[in-house]
């Protein structure tokens, strides 16, 4: 038998940072933050990620580029490698997201690159939390309920035999 099947999710969108609730609108200023502190002298884009652990703690990653291309990291994976070195048993409950160019923050929404979905994907499984991804433009802001919208029918190893305990 075929079938059709559909996957479709919602998201809210805000026209304006102050709208959003507090500890969102303070994650995203973190992210900002983060965002002054990239490397990005090949690209000039500079883009900042503000993670919010369980406990409250705010952990913040800037993308760090090299003259050898691979070699650089986006800020959402610099972000979550730092959480996860640094608290480990604190889990993440929420990402936000900003970027900016010469010109300021950018107006688009900064969503995260398929690497960096994955490696998020892969957090949520490790810590079992969802984590609401929040995607800062200057002015409008989208909040995600999660990586599985952003990366749907997600890669997760489920059947790998090498290196599992
Ligand atoms: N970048 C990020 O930091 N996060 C993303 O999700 C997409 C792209 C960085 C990588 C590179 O330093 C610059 O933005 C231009 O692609």
């Amino acid at each position: 038998m075929i079938r059709t099947n559909n996957i479709s999710f919602s998201y809210t969108e805000y026209e304006k940072t102050e709208e959003l609730e507090s500890d969102d609108r303070e994650l995203v200023i973190a992210a900002r933050e983060a965002a002054l502190n990239a490397y990005a002298p090949y690209s000039n884009f500079k883009v900042g990620a503000a993670i919010r652990l369980e406990t409250g703690i705010i952990v913040k990653g800037a993308n760090v580029e090299n003259a050898a291309f691979p070699s650089g990291i986006c800020a959402e994976r610099s972000a979550l490698s730092n959480s996860i070195s640094n608290h480990p048993e604190d889990k993440p409950v929420a990402l936000a997201i900003a970027a900016m160019t010469e010109e300021g923050l950018t107006d688009d929404f900064p969503a995260p690159c398929g690497n960096c979905r994955q490696v998020i994907a892969e957090e949520e499984s490790r810590t079992g939390n969802k984590i609401k991804i929040i995607l800062a433009g200057k002015n409008k802001t989208q909040i995600i309920d999660g990586i599985s919208c952003l990366l749907p029918l997600q890669f997760k190893g489920k059947n790998l035999k090498i290196n599992l305990p």
